[in-house]
C-alpha cells in the first residue's frame, strides 16, 4: 500500500515537473516558444500581443514594459511626454529584449511615441501611430500620472485642475481611445493604474486631489468594465502601495524622515520595488485574467489592511 502510494506520488510529481528541459527545448525548436527558463502557465504569455503603456519612459510604466518583454511581448509602444525620452526608452527596451535568450526577436518592433495624455488630440494621434504601425492594439496600460503635496486650503486651483487633467481625464482618454480601436478587433485588456490612495488616506503628507483622482480611476475602471463587458474589452485597475520611483523620490526629498514613516506603516516593513508589480500587470494584461473585469488588484505590502 505504502509502495503504491509512493509510486503514485512519484508519477504525479513527474507530471507536475513535466518532461526534462532538453526534451521541451527540442519539442519547440524552431518555433517562437520560449525554450528555456522556468515554465509558467501559457495563458500568462504576452507573445503576439500588441501592448501600449503611457508614462512609460521611466518609473512604473517602464517597469510594466519590461515585464511584458520578459513575458514574450515583441510589439510595444512606449508613450511619454517627451518624444526623445519615449524613443530612448523604446530603444533601451529593445536592447534588453535582444539580450534575452528566451525571446524570438526577429519581428521585434518597439516604438517611442510622444503623447500628453491630458490632451485628447495627443492621445488620438498616438493611437493613430500605433494602428498604422501594428494594425491593432491588445493591451493598454494607463500609467501616466503625477502627485503633488499641498494642504487643501493652500492648493493652487490651476494645479488641482492640471492634476485631474492628467490623472483622471488623461486616463479616460487613454481607455476610451483604446476601446474604440479594440472593439472592432474583438476586444482587449485595459489596465488603469490607480493607487492604494484610492482606498486609504495617506499620512502624513497632504494630497487630497491625488487621493480623490485615484479613487476616480478605480471606479472608472469598474464603470467602463460594465459598459464594455459584452464587447470583449476588459478593464481592471492596479493599485500600488509606496513604490520607489521618481514620483516618490521627489516627495521623499522634501522630508528625509518620511521613508521610515512609510515603511513603519507598511506591515511588510519596506517600500515596494517597481518589479514587485510585474506579476500583477502581466496577469491583468494577458489571457490569464480573461474572466476578470471591473476588479482592482492592490499590491501594497499589506498597507491597507491595518
Ligand atoms: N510610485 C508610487 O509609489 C505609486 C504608488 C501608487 C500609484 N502610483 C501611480 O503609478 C503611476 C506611475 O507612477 P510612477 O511612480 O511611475 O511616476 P514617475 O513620476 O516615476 O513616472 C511617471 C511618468 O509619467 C509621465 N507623465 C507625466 N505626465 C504625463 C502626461 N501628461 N502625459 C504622458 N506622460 C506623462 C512622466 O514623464 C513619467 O515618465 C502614476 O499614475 C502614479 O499615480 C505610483
Amino acid at each position: 500500500m505504502a509502495v503504491g502510494l509512493a509510486a503514485r506520488a512519484s508519477f504525479l510529481f513527474s507530471r507536475i515537473q513535466g518532461p526534462p528541459r532538453q526534451l521541451l527545448a527540442s519539442r519547440f525548436l524552431g518555433s517562437t516558444a520560449v525554450t528555456s527558463g522556468p515554465r509558467t502557465l501559457p495563458s500568462f504569455s504576452m507573445e503576439g500581443k500588441v501592448c501600449m503603456v503611457t508614462g512609460a519612459a521611466r518609473g512604473l510604466g517602464y517597469e510594466f514594459c519590461r515585464a511584458f518583454v520578459q513575458s514574450g511581448c515583441t510589439s510595444l509602444a512606449i508613450l511619454d511626454l517627451k518624444d526623445e525620452e519615449a524613443k530612448s526608452a523604446a530603444s533601451e527596451l529593445a536592447t534588453y529584449a535582444r539580450s534575452s535568450s528566451n525571446l524570438n526577436t526577429d519581428n521585434l518592433k518597439f516604438i517611442g511615441v510622444e503623447c500628453d495624455v491630458s490632451s485628447e488630440l495627443s492621445v488620438q494621434k498616438a493611437y493613430a501611430t500605433i494602428m498604422e504601425t501594428y494594425g491593432r492594439i491588445d493591451s493598454v496600460v494607463a500609467s501616466a500620472g503625477i502627485v503633488e503635496n499641498y494642504s487643501a486650503l493652500e492648493y493652487p486651483t490651476d494645479r488641482v485642475k492640471r492634476l485631474y487633467d492628467i490623472n483622471v481625464h488623461g486616463v479616460f482618454f487613454t481607455a476610451r481611445e483604446g476601446a474604440r480601436h479594440m472593439i472592432p478587433h474583438g476586444g482587449g485588456s485595459i489596465i488603469l493604474i490607480s493607487s492604494m490612495s484610492a482606498s486609504v488616506v495617506n499620512i502624513p503628507q497632504l494630497q487630497t486631489p491625488y487621493n480623490a483622482s485615484k479613487a476616480a480611476v478605480k471606479h472608472m475602471a469598474a464603470s467602463l468594465a460594465v459598459e464594455w463587458a459584452k464587447t470583449g474589452v476588459r478593464v481592471n485597475s492596479l493599485s500600488p502601495g509606496y513604490m520607489l520611483t521618481k514620483l516618490t523620490k521627489t516627495v521623499l526629498e522634501q522630508d528625509h524622515g518620511l521613508k521610515k514613516t512609510w515603511e513603519s506603516l507598511t506591515p511588510m516593513g519596506r517600500m515596494g520595488e517597481p518589479e514587485d508589480l510585474a506579476g500583477a500587470i502581466v496577469f491583468l494584461a494577458s489571457d490569464a485574467s480573461k474572466f476578470m473585469t471591473g476588479s482592482d488588484i492592490r499590491v501594497d505590502g499589506g498597507y491597507c489592511v491595518i
